[in-house]
């Protein structure tokens, strides 16, 4: 039986724990694919003592492995864009399958990839680039193949996750909690990408092209982060039976495809919103299925590894036959779905609106929202926290678009008892 050769660039937290679990596992896994596969190549700069490469050849220019003749599947994980493309590019050049746990790089450069592999007849696959050890990337693209996808929304990101469980348990302010996640090592090498919600907005793109067959489409994802919730937002919301979770959503809509990356107020029963932690989750609304739920760690060096070897093997039992799922799955019909701008999506809000504690003033809100046909679902006022009399006011609202909630709250903010900048978070009951 003809084995299939392995190269692996990159040695990094996933790469040696890549080697490692194939290292170990060799023999299942061999059974599983129907032959031998063994990574036979190493492209690294530098070795890692974590890894024993014993008889492993290794080059210290990843390219060497990339134009290796004897190489079947080049696995790429030395992360970053430019060059991983270029990696990436090259070994398809050259005829190698690619296995990719890099998600910006799909998020950005996917459908140029996707296009080199199809016209060399050979595949590119990323399980691991979403949600880690996750199998969410197959989950949807032949688990749930058979369904109308109509929504899905993921705790895609782990640091975040991390930073709003510690906030809404223990009370901590965001800055403190950062802080340990980047000390534990859960944080991206640039914190932002985390909690600004780009790493979250990286990998929707990845989820919303396979769940909606429409091209990668990263710089239409509405993106905003987490570094402006407070305690006080936290602990409202679990007044009123939420919790605040950082949400990469995407919808199909009549007109088009929501795409967004945003705090959300989730109700607290949801099993969603009790994920807590680094864990990772992904819920998806197929027609025919219904909600479906997929849980477990979203980074890591063997879970992510976990991925990246059940990609090897998906192509190894396949090597001769490379191709059956396509990348993407998106068919002329659904590649032009529009995405939409964020001023059409449709969802509820919590509002948090200080006032002067001045008769009428709850009043003049309520007027506001009345005038711009915006349904109150729930409201409380705190009592003032200090002596500034001025008072929290929490809103729930029933769904509208949001360019008549920018309106509303333009107009709120313009009364001269609103002190403070109106605080929005929006709001998925996520019930199917
Ligand atoms: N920084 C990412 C996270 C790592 O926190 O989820 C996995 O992509």
């Amino acid at each position: 039986m003809k084995s299939v050769n392995v190269g692996l660039c990159g040695l990094g937290t996933v790469g040696s724990g890549t080697f490692n679990v194939m290292q170990r596992n060799l023999e299942d896994i061999a059974r599983r694919a129907g032959k031998p596969v063994r990574i036979t190549h190493v492209g690294a700069r530098r070795d890692n003592p974590a890894c024993h490469l014993g008889s492993v050849k290794v080059s210290r220019d990843i390219f060497d492995v990339a134009r290796d003749p004897d190489i079947h599947i080049l696995v790429e994980l030395i992360g970053g864009n430019d060059v991983a493309k270029e990696l990436v590019l090259e070994a398809i050049k050259h005829g190698k399958h690619v296995v990719t746990a890099n998600k910006s790089m799909i998020a950005i450069h996917g459908n140029e990839i996707f296009k080199a592999a199809e016209a060399q007849g050979v595949v590119v696959t990323y399980e691991a680039a979403v949600a880690g050890g996750i199998p969410i990337i197959k989950g949807i693209r032949e688990g749930l193949v058979a369904n109308d996808i109509k929504w899905l929304a993921g705790i895609i990101n782990g640091t975040g996750n991390f930073i709003l469980t510690e906030m809404q348990e223990k009370g901590r302010a965001f800055a403190d909690v950062l802080q340990e996640a980047q000390e534990l090592g859960y944080a991206e090498a640039d914190p932002t990408f985390d909690v600004e919600g780009i790493d979250a907005a990286h990998k929707l793109t990845i989820l919303a092209s396979i769940a909606f067959g429409i091209p990668l489409q990263f710089d239409k994802v509405y993106t905003e982060g987490i570094s402006q919730i407070t305690r006080e937002d936290v602990k409202y919301a679990e007044e009123l039976g939420y919790r605040i979770k950082h949400l990469g959503f995407t919808r199909k809509t009549n007109e088009g495809v929501e795409l967004r990356v945003h705090p959300t107020l989730v109700p607290s029963k949801r099993l969603l919103a009790n994920v807590n932690g680094v864990l990772n989750a992904v819920l998806v609304e197929g027609d025919a299925v219904g909600p479906t739920m997929y849980y477990g760690p979203g980074a890591g060096s063997e879970a992510t590894a976990s991925s990246v070897i059940a990609d090897i093997v998906d192509i190894a039992r396949e090597i001769d036959n490379a191709g059956n799922v396509p990348h993407l799955g998106y068919s002329s019909e659904t590649e032009n779905m529009p995405v939409l701008p964020v001023s059409e999506i449709v969802t509820a809000y919590y509002l948090r609106i200080t006032v002067k504690d001045e008769i009428g003033q709850m009043a003049n809100i309520a007027r506001i929202m009345s005038e711009k046909g915006i349904n109150i679902e729930a409201i409380i006022q705190k009592e003032p926290e200090d002596d500034s009399a001025v008072v929290p006011l929490i809103l729930l609202t029933h769904p509208v678009r949001e360019h008549r909630m920018d309106d509303a709250i333009s107009a709120m903010q313009a009364l001269e008892s609103v002190t403070k900048p109106i605080v929005r978070i929006r709001v998925e009951q996520l019930d199917g």
